[in-house]
């Protein structure tokens, strides 16, 4: 049994988490100074959105330097501490690597751009323009729509950028670039680190050859780009990880939809020891979606032997309160479901206080991607500045103290309170961390399934409806989402986790 199969990652967007130094963004002694609190919650896996030297232009993602410490999070000592403490306490820290695209101000691309005879010049992805002079094919970069390839007229020719184009694509083909990246992973695990969370792992196989799509919606070169030589890529990756003794982790960002297309990056337990699965984000909130998407999800990773994820939200989604609206209930359901279903669940830091979107005035907002509202700091305590030293780089959720960490540990009743007392109950209880999926059923709003270990049955219910079901199950509570849950009869709105007898 590794740990990440147990593990709970707690996902922190450094720059949002908690400031320590009052320049309104957060930082590493930020993350240092409430490690206590993440114990107290009962995750046991960090993982930091990135960390490096960067301009800014998609806050981290474009890295300038991948063996550093950004001065706005502060230094590699600091870094250092924060790994020790972390590890003193039982927690695992997993970094953000970023391999399919630099920063155009990463000496690598200064280099690439400056002619075409440059020692460095295929390490990104050049190409000539059509005989029109237009790009070399039609595809779209990430959010605004516009070409992925931007025209360089000093060297005459154009690059690839699959996001921004300040976030020149690597060119993975070349051998000298994976081995430039293998020695950016094995800098940190050198200092410590327990793996890594892979930005768009997906997309570092480039088939350039294939003719024009139609289709050219936002990220439509996903589709193009899971082609099979990124496996091998994949596969060389993981084997860096393995020089460290197997224990140190790989979960790849693989932003496909289909489950099966996604179990496919875990190769034959060659590749990623995890993937994201992020069909759960486009789910309606509908039992017998809910019922297919589990489904789908257990039979593609059943299918090849690999360990599923869950996901509610992320630092580029709409957060789960938001996206599912309501009172709290809902939230509370799907926090059961993440924390229940089969597979290591990550949290975003937030989720657990059921925080919303904020809503970011026009003035107010920075992201190209358009992803603020879900980017807004943790309010920590009441009062004016909710716990920062001073006003943050983007702005609270509407009633910021209501949702806070203090105001929500001192009610029993809080969402906050809830999530940690699922995590207790999942920590121990070898059926919720590794029993099988079994019995799965949707009908009338009632989604259930069973979570069966070595003799022990566990039900999860969820009443996705507005009705009360009865059930005909003899069993004990173990956790209701709502006060005054009872067996036998789920509220709406309620999940419950009932041992059956
Ligand atoms: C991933 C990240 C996102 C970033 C993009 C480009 O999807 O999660 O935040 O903008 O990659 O690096």
């Amino acid at each position: 049994m590794t740990w990440w199969r147990d593990a709970v990652v707690y996902q922190i967007y450094p720059r949002s988490f908690r400031d320590s130094d009052g320049d309104g963004v957060g930082d590493l002694e930020g993350v240092r100074s409430q490690l206590d609190y993440l114990v107290w919650l009962g995750v046991d896996t960090l993982w930091l959105s990135p960390i490096y030297p960067s301009p800014m232009r998609d806050f981290g993602y474009d890295v300038a330097d991948y063996t550093d410490v950004d001065q706005l999070f502060g230094s590699l000592e600091q870094f250092d501490q924060l790994v020790y403490d972390a590890h003193a306490k039982g927690l695992r820290i997993l970094l953000d690597w970023v391999p399919n695209h630099t920063s155009d101000e990463h000496p690598w691309f200064s280099q690439s751009r400056a002619s075409r005879d440059n020692q460095r010049r295929s390490w990104y992805v050049w190409r000539d323009a059509r005989e029109d002079g237009s790009p070399p094919n039609n595809w779209v970069s990430a959010w605004k729509g516009e070409s992925a390839w931007t025209w360089e007229g000093d060297t005459e020719q154009y690059y690839l950028h699959c996001f921004l184009e300040s976030q020149p694509d690597l060119n993975w083909a070349n051998v000298d670039v994976r081995e430039a990246m293998h020695d950016t992973l094995r800098f940190w695990l050198d200092r410590g680190v327990d793996g890594f969370r892979m930005d768009v792992v997906h997309l570092l196989g480039k088939d350039l050859d294939v003719d024009d799509p139609d289709d050219l919606r936002a990220l439509s070169h996903v589709p193009l780009n899971d082609v099979p030589v990124t496996h091998q890529y994949l596969r060389g990756i993981r084997s860096v990880l393995d020089e460290y003794g197997g224990e140190r982790l790989s979960v790849g960002e693989v932003y496909l939809l289909d489950p099966h297309r996604v179990a496919a990056y875990y190769g034959d337990g060659d590749e990623l020891h995890l993937s994201f699965n992020f069909a759960s984000l486009y789910t309606p909130w509908d039992s017998l979606a809910w019922r297919q998407l589990i489904a789908t999800t257990e039979a593609a990773m059943n299918g090849v032997g690999a360990w599923p994820t869950w996901v509610m939200s992320n630092h580029d989604n709409v957060r789960v309160a938001t996206r599912l609206g309501g009172d709290g209930r809902r939230v509370r359901a799907a926090m059961t479901l993440l924390l229940t279903l089969r597979g290591t669940p990550f949290i975003y830091a937030g989720e657990e206080l059921g925080l919303p979107d904020a809503y970011i005035p026009p003035d107010r907002a920075v992201d190209p991607g358009g992803r603020d509202g879900c980017r807004s700091p943790i309010p920590w305590s009441p009062g004016e500045l909710h716990g920062w030293p001073a006003t943050p780089w983007l702005p609270f959720v509407e009633g910021a103290s209501r949702f806070s960490v203090e105001t929500q540990r001192g009610d029993p009743t809080s969402i906050l309170n809830f999530t940690r007392t699922l995590l207790d109950l999942r920590r121990g209880d070898d059926a919720l961390r590794r029993g099988d999926v079994d019995d799965l059923e949707a009908s009338e709003g009632l989604l259930r399934f069973i979570r069966r270990f070595d003799g022990r049955r566990v039900m999860v219910l969820v009443n996705f409806s507005m009705a009360p079901r009865e059930v005909d199950i003899v069993g004990r509570l173990l956790l209701s989402s709502e006060a005054g849950g009872r067996v036998g009869r789920v509220a709406p709105g309620e999940a419950q986790i009932v041992e059956l007898s």
